[in-house]
């Protein structure tokens, strides 16, 4: 089969790490190659090389067997390789055909010939299953539909080889399951693909081969059928991962959290949460599953106090938090992991340290008098660093510099270790790998059982079912029924999310 893509003997030191250690890999014509490895693991640093982000200290990238030079994504670009990053890149005011025209060669010392664009954005879109609308503004499409755009925008530029970057760590699963349609499609004309992810079920189901890194080196490439969930993730972490998550009986005690007929709008000002009620109960954790999109992320902003409720009620540890601000609700003992962890779990530019104390740094043990102490932060994030295992250098670089799934472990951490009441957790694994999700989840049962209160958003239907003493299913705004997690199944939640009422099937409303 042909090479259409390889790169040899790659090798990347950043200060203190060794991110790439004299990889080699190959990609074929035609075949979906996935990538799996632990947070770190230097995935995203070899893509970055390939598309000429990053220079190699050493090693060679070759394109059709042909040793290629590459100073810039535009070299990449000339030779056919096209990637989509896990944050997108596109600007949110301007339309489908205008984000694809942006920065293309053809297009910069012409005419703006936005109707030709918009043309070809038509076939491409047709020829591969794509769909998207070449006048919709960007910032109105979700993210499913964003991600195509980035994905055309690739196409646009003839790209032959395609790179995406935990492409699904973002999609519902019904926007991943058209993801893996369209990149079939792509493929079967040629195209070849690099797919990196943490989720193994994907990785079984879509990939031609799977290669696994640790520690900047790949440990081995395997075939979907010579493997197994269990042995991709012990090749990944180097030992046994336990993907179930053990747990007793939860004794719920007094309620923490009670919501009663909160309402809340939108960013267009549309009504997202339409009068929700509910109750958190001290030891025991709430799961509220639902098809992204369904008022889950305005009703976490509300609780949290980013956003202003025009109705209902939110009573926390005794007290009315009804629109307070976040500070006074996280001095009350909430403690939250939001879903966008770049707009409101960190600022990026700060020491790893720092955002290990970005919510309590004026507050003994870290400030005292107004006085901030150095070692107090200092004692705090080793200790983080080290439990929860988060893979820097040192805890003061800029949180910029360490990998998507380690930055996620700096918010998971410092959250998880502060003296609270109530946990607010949406998405908490989104982006881990395995061990650490699975060290996780373990660790919030255990919160749990110390009689915290736990709020549990996420996407993952397993997470949910994992996790929760009771589920809670958001549709169109509304929490259609809560159930005892024992007593339902996957499929009746899945029924649940998509619509159904709950009065028609055989578990009644509690
Ligand atoms: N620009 C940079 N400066 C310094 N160190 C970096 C930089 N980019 C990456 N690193 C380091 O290189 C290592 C590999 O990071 P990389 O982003 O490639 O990991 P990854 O496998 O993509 O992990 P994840 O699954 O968390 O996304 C990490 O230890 C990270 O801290
Ligand atoms: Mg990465």
């Amino acid at each position: 089969m042909t090479i259409v893509l390889e790169a040899k003997n790659i090798t990347k030191q950043f200060p203190g790490v060794l991110a790439n250690d004299n990889v080699d890999f190959d990609l074929r014509q035609g075949e979906i190659h996935a990538m799996l490895g632990e947070n770190g693991a230097g995935k995203t640093t070899l893509m970055n090389i390939i598309y000429g982000l990053y220079r190699p200290d050493a090693g060679q990238v070759s394109v059709d067997g042909q040793p290629i030079v590459i100073h810039s994504p535009k070299d990449s670009i000339q030779h056919g390789i096209g990637m989509v990053h896990q944050h997108f890149m596109l600007i949110p005011v301007f339309s489908v055909a205008e984000n694809i025209m942006l920065g293309d060669e053809t297009t910069r010392y012409g005419a703006l010939d936005r109707k030709t664009v918009a043309q070809r954005v038509r076939e491409l879109s047709h020829q591969y299953g794509l769909d998207v609308d070449p006048h919709a503004l960007v910032g109105q499409l979700p993210v499913g539909l964003q991600q195509r755009v980035e994905i055309i925008k690739t196409l646009y530029r003839d790209a032959k080889i395609l790179i995406l970057d935990e492409p699904t760590a973002v999609l519902t699963p019904q926007e991943a399951e058209d993801l893996f349609r369209i990149m079939r499609e792509l493929t079967e004309k040629g195209v070849s693909i690099i797919f990196i992810t943490h989720k193994l079920k994907e990785v079984l189901a879509v990939a031609d081969r799977i290669t696994v890194m640790r520690a900047g080196k790949v440990v081995g490439t395997v075939k979907p059928k010579e493997t197994s969930e269990k042995k991709l993730a012990a090749l990944m972490v180097g030992r046994e991962v336990i993907l179930k998550v053990e747990k007793g009986r939860a004794k719920p005690g007094a309620e923490v959290l009670k919501v009663d007929g909160l309402k809340v709008h939108d960013k267009r000002g549309l009504e997202s949460v339409s009068g929700v009620s509910f109750s958190v109960r001290a030891g025991e954790v709430l799961g509220i599953a639902g098809v992204q999109g369904n008022g889950q992320t305005e009703l976490v902003e509300a609780l949290t106090g980013l956003t202003h409720s025009p109705g209902g009620q939110v009573w926390f540890a005794g007290s009315d938090v009804t629109n307070r601000m976040p500070r006074t609700i996280t001095e009350t003992g909430m403690a939250h992991i939001p879903e966008d962890r770049l707009r409101h779990g960190l600022v990026l530019s700060y020491a790893v340290a720092d955002n290990m104390v970005l919510n309590t740094y004026y507050l003994p043990p870290f400030g005292v008098g107004g006085i901030l102490q150095p070692k107090a932060i200092d004692a705090n994030a080793r200790k983080l660093v080290q439990e929860f295992d988060v893979r820097t250098p040192s805890p003061y670089v800029p949180t910029s510099k360490l990998s998507g799934g380690n930055q996620q472990k700096v918010i998971v951490a410092r959250e998880l270790s502060r003296e609270v009441k109530l946990l607010i957790a949406n998405q908490p694994t989104r982006g881990l790998d395995v061990g650490s999700i699975e060290y996780i989840h373990k660790e919030i049962v255990a919160m749990r059982d110390r009689g915290l209160g736990v709020l549990l958003v996420s996407a993952e239907l397993d997470e949910i079912m994992a996790l929760s003493d009771r589920i809670a299913v958001m549709y169109r705004g509304q929490i259609v029924t809560i159930a005892e997690a024992g007593k339902v199944t996957r499929e009746q939640l899945g029924l649940w999310m998509a619509g159904a009422h709950p009065e028609g099937l055989s578990h009644p409303h509690t």
